[in-house]
């Protein structure tokens, strides 16, 4: 029997060619073959990207804008995800999906190629959210200090370094972002950006309404914008992910939810790092037309 000390802080493990959390790759076989629902939504990321914030913009979206039916649950019961799977602990996305009613809203990190193929036999509707890189990097050096699923990080420089080689669960950000920007020439994608939905979170949230083919008044986006704003969602224990037991996630090493801003990377970043950064970056990204924000 494997208990949870097993799975703590170990290697990433590569499964399908792809650097994993030593915890979910044994469950790989359950992930591949996942049968999804026609109407299921899949929420797709790289980590770090806001995913916990739009799942539950889109939870209100799906609910017309009523916080009470909102409230009916912990985020990773509403949302679960995917590939989640802790053995020893009893979590599994895959057993928590079996049990929602549809339409089910699936949250996933997988690179597009790993992404189970039901759901695009089911031309399922998906939404991938895109965050800047240099972000994404501080967000996930303090998430892997602070979840124990992960592992350690290093020194921050350490850390840039493994981001930048793509040597950190999910792999490179960049083949991430590029891979499923190309795949929305052939499959229903809505993409959308984190710093778009902080600049001006009304019209990209009216993207995901109509998008979901629904249709709220602007009292109910006033109410999804005001419920779902950071400071809301941090104090909020059913999206703030305080509820996991403290083997898993330890918030006294860094809170979950963090500081939800852009260009917090300014902070870490040394000019040097910069310039590294800026270089590869240049090269990776010139061959699509996706334009980032790195500060607000
Ligand atoms: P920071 O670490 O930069 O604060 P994910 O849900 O994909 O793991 O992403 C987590 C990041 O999204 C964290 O970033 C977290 O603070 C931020 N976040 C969560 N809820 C948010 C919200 N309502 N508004 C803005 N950012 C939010």
């Amino acid at each position: 029997m494997i208990s949870p000390k097993d799975v703590l802080r170990k290697d990433l493990r590569t499964v399908s060619g792809c650097l994993i959390t030593y915890a979910f790759a044994d469950n790989w076989e359950k992930v591949e073959h996942f049968q999804s629902r026609p109407d299921d939504i899949v929420i797709a990321t790289y980590p770090k990207s806001g995913t916990t914030w739009i799942s539950e913009i889109l939870d209100m979206i799906l609910n017309d804008g009523d916080i009470e039916k909102c409230k009916r649950d912990f985020i990773t019961v509403k949302v679960p995800m995917l590939e989640m799977a802790v053995p020893g602990l009893r979590i599994s996305g895959i057993e928590q999906l079996e049990k929602n009613p549809s339409p089910r809203l699936v949250k996933t990190h997988l690179p597009v190629d790993l992404l189970p193929k039901s759901f695009l036999e089911n031309n399922c509707k998906i939404i991938y959210l895109a965050r800047n890189a240099k972000d994404v990097a501080v967000s996930f050096y303090h998430f892997d200090l602070m979840n124990n699923l992960q592992p350690l990080p290093g020194t921050w420089e350490e850390y840039l370094e493994k981001f930048l080689a793509g040597n950190v669960a999910y792999g490179s950000w960049f083949n991430h972002v590029k891979s499923w920007w190309k795949k929305k020439e052939e499959h229903p994608i809505l993409f959308l950006l984190y710093e778009d939905v902080k600049k001006n979170p009304k019209q990209e949230i009216k993207k995901m309404v109509r998008f979901l083919e629904k249709n709220l008044n602007d009292e109910i986006l006033d109410k999804i914008i005001y419920h779902t704003s950071f400071e809301m969602m941090k104090d909020n224990p059913l999206v703030n992910y305080t509820h996991l037991p403290s083997t898993v996630m330890d918030h006294s090493k860094s809170p979950f939810m963090r500081k939800g801003t852009a260009g917090d990377w300014k902070n870490y970043f040394t000019v040097a790092q910069n310039e590294k950064f800026d270089a590869i970056y240049k090269k990776e990204m010139s061959e699509i037309e996706l334009q980032f924000c790195t500060e607000i």
